[in-house]
């Protein structure tokens, strides 16, 4: 029988029961519901509104349910609707009318919320742990590798040359934005909604800053039908899990490509590698691949999200109910994704030999000859046309502009001289870029120190 059935004639469906039922999901927010409700009849005991000893026994009744839940010896019945009735029904079952006591002036609308709420705060936390970590492996892998030069790229062909390091810390910089994110949904969280009952809230003398207090809140809602209603925190952690997701694939995106024969800049240990079941020789980026793919599911919740929650009217609507499966998946999903990038950073093997030689091929000398000239008074304009000649002889003959004579340069410009051998070279080149956020390697160290202390100050908001 449900909580609910006075009303009812009938008894249920066990098709709708099914159907209406949350509790195969929710069930994961039980620690959640178990606080909230110590909470809710601490507080309702300290207002007068139930007995010491009710509360006492409602504690105690609540805290052995969270110990046989979290030993595994809790039977859940399908017939319970959701978390909420399958715990408050087992309280009653242990602790007679005092369980029946806990929900005064308390719905499920608040109740849900509340959860709800706590669980995003806790899951953003470990979030923003598991995103660190995935920021360490990144720093650490520009420190282990600080000069190696590699091409940099636009649409994909060959541009500039740049730092490895460089190139990684871009990574740090993105995922310190994401960072930024999750803190972000942390804060939409954190707002009590309990006490304000169905949606408007009760007649019972609650006192709403002290269960504020007790669970850790910042602020009490401050209007009941927005506080049961209100969904903003789950779009913003999965907002922030898909943006961060959404970055992951961008860098998987390149480890896979590096891995390649053709790239060949990477090597993936054995662990974050795969065989073929027909293929012996092969070595497969099944990890980084994964990363990839599991995106699409991650950006899917948040837009299933946006869905539901569009045109739905005030206050509590049980379409609300499927908030929450997306929502849990996309935080287990990145936080697996975070930990399994890191590991695949950290035991990847780099071949800078590889990424020089890529580097040397492509003309990534080419802006640097044109600004040699324009220092030297030709308009810029002009000094690419030259080097863009240039250019095209080397295509004819099949070399290299570090292969051209310095007569070759001397035929195009007599602003040319024997200095000019500077601008051919892949590390001057790299180091001439010294403006802040440039390549030089001066500047990716205050990069790195940047970045350091934004790290050490983000572990200090977890
Ligand atoms: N299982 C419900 C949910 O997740 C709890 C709230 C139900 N409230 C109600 N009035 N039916 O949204």
């Amino acid at each position: 029988m449900a909580l609910w059935s006075g009303r009812f004639e009938e008894g249920v469906d066990a098709f709708t029961q099914r159907f209406g039922a949350s509790l195969p999901v929710d069930k994961q927010l039980y620690l959640q519901d178990i606080l909230g409700s110590v909470a809710h009849a601490e507080m309702l005991a300290a207002q007068g509104v139930i007995s010491t000893e009710d509360f006492e026994a409602i504690r105690a009744g609540l805290l052995s349910i969270r110990d046989d839940i979290e030993a595994g010896s809790f039977v859940f019945d399908i017939n319970d609707e959701d978390i909420h009735m399958a715990i408050e029904s087992e309280l009653t079952r242990r602790i007679g009318d005092a369980g029946a006591r806990l929900h005064t002036g308390r719905s499920r609308n608040d109740q849900v919320a509340t959860d709800s709420r706590l669980y995003v705060k806790k899951r953003a936390s470990e979030l923003m742990a598991a995103n660190v970590a995935l920021r360490e492996a990144l720093l650490e892998l520009a420190l282990r590798h600080p000069n190696v030069i590699m091409p940099g790229y636009t649409h994909m062909q060959h541009a500039q040359p740049v730092l490895f390091s460089h190139h990684m810390l871009a990574y740090v910089w993105m995922f310190t934005r994401d960072f930024q994110r999750l803190l972000g949904a942390r804060i939409s969280a954190d707002v009590n909604p309990l006490g304000s009952a169905a949606l408007a809230g009760t007649t019972y003398p609650l006192d709403r800053e002290a269960t504020t207090a007790m669970l850790g809140f910042s602020f009490p809602s401050q209007n009941s039908l927005d506080a049961v209603s209100d969904r903003d925190f789950f779009l913003d952690l999965l907002y922030a899990c898909s943006v961060s997701c959404l970055h992951l694939t961008r860098l998987c995106e390149e480890i896979i490509l590096w891995s390649t024969s053709e790239f060949g800049f990477v090597t993936l240990s054995d662990s974050y590698s795969t065989g073929s079941s027909i293929m012996p020789q092969k070595k497969n980026p099944d990890f980084a691949e994964l990363i990839r793919g599991k995106s699409g599911r991650v950006i899917g919740d948040l837009v299933a999200l946006m869905v539901t929650l569009k045109s739905l009217p005030l206050a509590y609507n049980k379409d609300l109910q499927e908030d929450k499966e997306g929502a849990i998946d996309a935080a287990d999903t990145l936080e697996d994704c975070y930990v399994c990038a890191a590991g695949m950073l950290s035991t990847m093997t780099i071949h800078p030999d590889a990424m020089l030689a890529a580097a040397g091929e492509g003309y990534l000398a080419a802006t640097d000859i044109a600004d040699y000239l324009a220092k030297k008074g030709m308009p810029f304009r002009r000094a690419h046309e030259v080097v863009g000649h240039l250019v095209l002889l080397c295509d004819k003959r099949g070399c290299r502009l570090d292969d051209l004579a310095f007569e070759d340069f001397r035929e195009q410009s007599d602003l040319f001289e024997e200095d000019i051998v500077d601008c051919l070279d892949l590390a001057s080149i790299v180091e001439a870029r010294d403006t802040i956020g440039g390549t030089s390697s001066h500047q990716v160290a205050h990069q790195i120190e940047a970045l350091r202390s934004q790290i050490a100050q983000d572990k200090t908001s977890i």
